[in-house]
């Protein structure tokens, strides 16, 4: 299983990593890799506890798609290659996709092909898997970050350099909570929406199998979100009924898309129903929920994903681009 380094040597200019190895990755690599992972992802840095529940306690974790490159008896970098094999409601097993979802090399060992090696290793393991294409990144529900963050210059780069087309367009958004109200106008709206049979209000106990099944048929990517949010007790939700009926939610904190203890400040699932959109129930659904969580003392909303459409309703709503990653995607065949 493990690879010795004679084939990664690409010519004079490049000095050989003497000896080097790819293998799966071992539990007991967990402190070396968290600390490289921390040097070189430099405005991602993650706990060990993190590591651990993000990545290897994923349902569709193999530690044969989680490559780890060792360089002197030292962890020298790390490449994770994952695919579904637990469907997701909504996509399934996604079975011509794999993903590439995090990648990293020692600085000092950099530029001598050690990337490429873990990269096309990772490749291979997906075609072993039956993918036809790969994308990096675009992995969820449980995600670091949706595409390569732009001031990853080299990993652009490094990308490109192997194959992968770029498709810009996620980033990931936040804004300060700090006198920030529910505005005159979307005030005015909720009234108007409550005279036509809306409420918007926090969730009780008794949303609970109308709010997953809504979940499950309206958005079901967030389906298992909501449930498994819920199952660790995170409650707070705010939900828009019409006639009593649910249709739309958005919840605070989810612990399950932030193992294992949640994210701060982290905002959404966000969804209305699609045939009730742009009536003003989302910003009625947004502020209810800011008004709710700086009685309770938040000072800070983010998330780490939008793009398209919904990006022009957080610009209303005042949040502001944080980060600009950029999505690559290449076919795995030839
Ligand atoms: C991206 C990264 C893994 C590349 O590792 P590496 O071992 O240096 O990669 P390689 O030596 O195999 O590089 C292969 C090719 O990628 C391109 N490349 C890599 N780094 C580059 C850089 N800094 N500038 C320009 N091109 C670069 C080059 O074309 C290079 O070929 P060359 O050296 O013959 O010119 C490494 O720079 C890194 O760890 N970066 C920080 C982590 C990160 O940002 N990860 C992305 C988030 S998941």
């Amino acid at each position: 299983m493990a690879h010795r380094g004679a084939d990664m040597r690409r010519g004079d200019s490049t000095t050989a990593v003497e000896p080097y190895f790819l293998r799966p990755f071992r539990p007991d690599d967990l402190a070396a890799i968290v600390a490289l992972w921390n040097r070189c992802l430099t405005k991602d840095p993650i706990s060990e506890d993190r590591f651990w529940h993000h990545i290897v306690l994923d349902a569709n974790f193999d530690p044969e798609g989680a490559l780890v490159a060792e360089a002197d008896g030292e962890i020298a970098g790390f490449l994770q290659a994952i695919v579904r094999r637990v469907p997701m409601p909504g996509v399934g097993t996604e079975p011509e996709t794999g993903f590439i979802t995090v990648f990293f090399v020692a600085p000092h060992l950099r530029r001598q092909g050690l990337g490429t090696a873990l990269l096309k290793k990772g490749l291979d393991y997906l075609r072993q898997q039956g993918r036809s294409t790969v994308s990096c990144n675009g992995y969820s529900p449980i995600y670091f970050f949706p595409g390569v963050d732009e001031d990853y210059t080299a990993a652009q780069a490094f990308l490109r350099a192997g194959g992968f087309a770029a498709h810009p367009g996620a980033v990931a958004m936040g804004m300060r909570l700090e006198g920030v109200r529910m505005p005159e106008a979307v005030r005015a709206r909720a009234e108007e929406l409550r005279a036509k049979g809306y409420e918007v209000r926090m969730f009780e106990r008794a949303d609970t199998l109308p709010l997953i099944a809504f979940s499950l048929e309206h958005f079901p990517e967030y389906g298992d979100t909501i449930r498994d949010g819920l199952q660790r007790g995170d409650e707070e939700i705010v939900v828009a009924t019409k006639d009593g009926e649910i249709v739309g939610y958005t919840q605070w904190e989810n612990t399950y898309t932030d193992p294992p203890s949640g994210a701060e400040g982290r905002f959404g699932p966000f969804g209305v129903r699609a045939d009730l959109r742009s009536k003003g129930i989302g910003s009625v659904i947004f502020y209810t929920l800011i008004e709710r969580v700086v009685s309770r003392g938040s000072r800070y909303l983010w998330f780490g994903w939008a793009g398209g459409r919904n990006l022009s309703f957080y610009e209303r709503a005042s949040c502001r681009v944080t980060r600009r990653f950029t999505l690559y995607t290449r076919s795995l065949e030839g």
